[in-house]
C-alpha cells in the first residue's frame, strides 16, 4: 500500500475526534441538512424517528424520499466520510484514492444511486473542510457530476442540498456543474442513458469516479440484484473505459459481508476480469471500518460501519 497523503495522525478535530474515536460532519453539511429538514417540514420527524428503523431504502415516492432523507442522510454520509477519511487506517487504499482524484483539476464524478446526494455532497464537503485548515491545497476543482436515481423526488432533494452548498464550496475553490437524470437500474435503456449523459457532460477530465453508496438494501430487499446486473455490468465496462475508479460503500450488515458483496464481487471477477483489478490484500474481498459519528443533529453518537469494494481501473 503506498503511504497516505492524509495521515490518521494529521486527521482535523473539525472531521474527527480522535480521542473518542467519533466522526464529525462537515460543518456545511450540517448546516444545509438543518436547514433543508425545516424547509421540508421535516425536522421533528429526523428528530424523533429511530435512524436504526429497518427496511428505510428510499424508493421512488415522495414519501420514500422524506422517511429515507430524515432517517437515513446523516449515516450514509458518515459511511461515506469514514470511507474518505479512513481515520482508523482499515481501508486499505481508499483514503488516498478519494485524496488524489479529488484534490485538484477536473473530475467525472458519477453517483448512482444519488438519493438525495449523501455521497457526492460529502466528498465535497469533506474536500472543502481539508482545504479549510491547510490540509490540502486550495486548487481549482472543477466536479462534473453526473447523479442518476429512480426517484424524481430524491434528485429534486439532492440537487436542493446542493445548490445551498455552492458558495460554500466556491470559497475553497471548487466548482461544480451537476446534471441529474433518471436512472432505473434494472432497465438496459435507462443506464445506457445515464451513462450516455456521464460520457457527455464529463468530457476531458483528469479523473473519472464512480461512487456507489448504500444499494444493497434495495437491491436485495427486493430481490432485484439479478435483474439488476446485466446493467450494473454495463457501468463497470465503461467505467472501466474511462479508467475510474469505482468505489461502492455499503452498510456493514451480515446480508452485505456474507451474501451480497462476495455475490457482486464473484460477478465481476469472473465476468469482467480485464476490467478491473482488485489492489488490495487478495486474502480479503472486502473491506471494513466502524466508529461514531456526531449526529447532526440529535444529541447522540450513532455507530456507523462500512463495508467497501474499490475497484480500480487496471492497464487494459
Ligand atoms: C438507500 S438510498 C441510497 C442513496 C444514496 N446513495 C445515499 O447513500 O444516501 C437508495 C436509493 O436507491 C434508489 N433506487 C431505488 N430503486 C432504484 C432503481 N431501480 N434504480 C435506481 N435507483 C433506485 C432510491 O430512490 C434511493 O434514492
Amino acid at each position: 500500500m503506498s503511504e497516505r497523503y492524509l495521515q490518521p495522525k494529521d486527521m482535523p478535530d473539525n472531521l474527527w475526534l480522535s480521542s473518542s474515536g467519533t466522526l464529525v460532519l462537515p460543518d456545511a453539511l450540517v448546516n444545509v441538512y438543518e436547514k433543508m429538514l425545516k424547509k421540508k417540514g421535516l425536522y421533528e420527524v429526523a428528530k424523533e424517528k429511530d435512524s436504526e428503523e429497518e427496511g428505510v431504502v428510499g424508493g421512488i415516492t415522495e414519501d420514500d424520499t422524506k422517511t429515507h432523507f430524515a432517517t437515513r442522510f446523516s449515516g450514509s454520509a458518515a459511511r461515506t466520510q469514514l470511507s474518505m477519511l479512513d481515520p482508523k487506517n482499515e481501508l486499505g487504499n481508499a483514503s488516498n484514492l478519494f485524496i488524489k482524484a479529488f484534490s485538484g483539476g477536473t473530475v467525472g464524478l458519477l453517483d448512482i444511486p444519488s438519493g438525495a446526494g449523501a455521497a457526492a455532497i460529502t466528498i465535497l464537503l469533506t474536500i472543502a473542510s481539508l482545504r479549510e485548515k491547510g490540509l490540502l491545497p486550495r486548487q481549482r476543482l472543477v466536479v462534473k457530476l453526473v447523479s442518476g436515481d429512480v426517484s424524481e423526488h430524491a434528485r429534486l432533494y439532492a440537487s436542493e442540498m446542493l445548490g445551498g452548498i455552492i458558495a460554500h464550496l466556491e470559497a475553497q475553490s471548487i466548482y461544480v456543474e451537476e446534471k441529474s437524470i433518471e436512472w432505473d437500474v434494472c432497465g438496459a435503456e435507462s443506464t445506457s442513458a445515464v451513462l450516455y449523459e456521464w460520457m457527455q457532460h464529463a468530457t476531458n477530465c483528469h479523473e473519472y469516479f464512480v461512487v456507489m453508496a448504500n444499494f444493497s438494501g434495495f437491491l436485495q430487499s427486493s430481490g432485484k440484484l439479478k435483474k439488476a446486473t446485466p446493467q450494473l455490468d454495463e457501468v463497470i465496462r465503461w467505467a472501466a473505459q474511462r479508467r475510474s475508479t469505482v468505489i461502492w460503500l455499503e452498510p456493514q450488515t451480515n446480508t452485505v459481508t456474507k451474501n451480497f458483496f462476495p455475490c457482486v464481487l464473484k460477478r465481476f471477477t469472473d465476468k469482467l476480469p480485464r476490467a478491473f483489478k482488485k489492489l488490495w490484500d487478495e486474502t480479503a474481498d472486502f473491506l471494513k471500518s466502524h466508529c461514531t459519528y456526531i449526529h447532526p443533529i440529535k444529541n447522540y453518537k450513532p455507530r456507523v460501519k462500512v463495508s467497501l469494494i474499490r475497484l480500480e481501473a487496471s492497464d487494459i
